[in-house]
């Protein structure tokens, strides 16, 4: 799949049926474009660094080295889920790195949101570069390039101004230089699940909601300290659990908590008990170019509030984000 064009005869993958013939035909293409080299791959856990994942494990095996850097900016769990489906399960060969010190120790202090997504940008490369100097015999690297991706950067060449440095993996120092190998480079993201599901990954794995390259990070707000961050790790895993549960995971496009760095009074057990505030953001969009609110049950609210309050050490409010993007960005930072 040379061109970065998709040719307007390509029929949308829909079915099960359609994703194996997409799926025969790449592991077919990435055989021959790669032969008995490695293949290096940055898998982060989301959709399409998953996917692309477990076709090149399909296609190569063993050849494929994945990557798993842990910034300490990951939600609860997540890290480890990449090393129980990915490890244990498809019995990847898979390095995983914890970088959380290294990351948490540049980012102290900052509170700038472009000077924190710049820091983990390029630490990411750091990490990731350090790893690929290590290996022997890698010539190829992977990336879950998909359609969206592709017309955005012509949009980006083009000179529209961004909001926001997104980034994920940006590009490698000049002394690592790979060929690419993109096998969902011509996939728009429903494409993407269909054949996820059909390569037989988890379905919370193929239809996890968005999570931004910089992770908690945009999330802590302000400068980041390890308390903070672990108090909004902890909430954001019992909204998620509770959305689970009442059903709303699968109708709300991305919730999450952010937690700003500004403390307020509280009482507990008779004692002033001064804590952070968890904001609840929970927006449906089809493009995250604007969003719309959730309108989330009262009773909901409630038992969400009531659970972070209770267990979570450090947060004694819970606020309810109500914006739209426009005016708010999805994310806060
Ligand atoms: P904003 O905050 O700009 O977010 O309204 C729009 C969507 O993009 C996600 N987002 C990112 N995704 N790298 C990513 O891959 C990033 O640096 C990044 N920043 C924001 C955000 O979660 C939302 O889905």
């Amino acid at each position: 799949m040379n061109s970065n064009v998709r040719p307007e005869t390509m029929e949308r993958i829909t079915t099960k049926a359609l994703a194996d013939a997409f799926i025969e035909e790449q592991v077919a293409e990435v055989r021959a474009q790669v032969g008995d080299k490695k293949v290096l791959l940055a898998l982060s856990g989301g959709v399409d660094s998953s996917v692309v994942a477990a076709l090149l494990i399909k296609a190569i095996g063993k050849q494929l080295v994945c990557v798993h850097v842990n910034h300490g900016l990951m939600r609860k769990d997540e890290s480890e889920n990449v090393i129980k489906v990915f490890g244990e399960e498809l019995d990847a060969n898979l390095i995983y790195v914890d970088a959380t010190d290294r990351f948490l120790d540049l980012l102290a202090g900052v509170s700038e949101p472009e000077k924190k997504r710049k820091i983990i940008g390029a630490e990411f490369i750091n990490v990731f570069a350090d790893e690929a100097r290590k290996l022997e015999g890698v010539e190829y690297l992977a990336q879950g390039t998909i359609y969206p991706d592709i017309l955005e950067s012509i949009k980006a060449a083009e000179g529209k101004k961004a909001v926001k440095s997104h980034h994920n993996v940006g590009g490698l120092p000049d002394d690592l230089k790979f060929s690419l190998v993109e096998p969902i480079k011509l996939l728009f993201k429903d494409e993407v699940r269909v054949v996820g599901e059909a390569l037989g990954l988890p379905h919370a794995m193929v239809y996890r909601q968005p999570f931004p390259g910089p992770g908690l990070g945009v999330r802590c707000l302000g400068a980041i300290t390890r308390d903070r961050l672990h108090a909004l790790r902890e909430a954001d895993a019992i909204l998620r659990e509770e959305f689970d549960k009442c059903g709303l995971a699968e109708k709300v496009w991305q919730y999450f908590i952010a937690v700003p760095d500004i403390k307020s009074v509280g009482v507990k057990d008779e004692s002033r008990y001064e804590g952070w505030p968890a904001i609840i953001r929970a927006v449906n969009t089809k493009d995250a170019m604007t969003a719309t609110i959730e309108e989330i049950p009262y009773a909901i609210l409630h038992k969400i509030t009531d659970r972070i309050t209770h267990e979570v050490d450090g947060i004694n409010r819970v606020l309810l984000d109500l914006t739209p993007k426009p005016i708010g960005t999805i994310e806060w930072e």
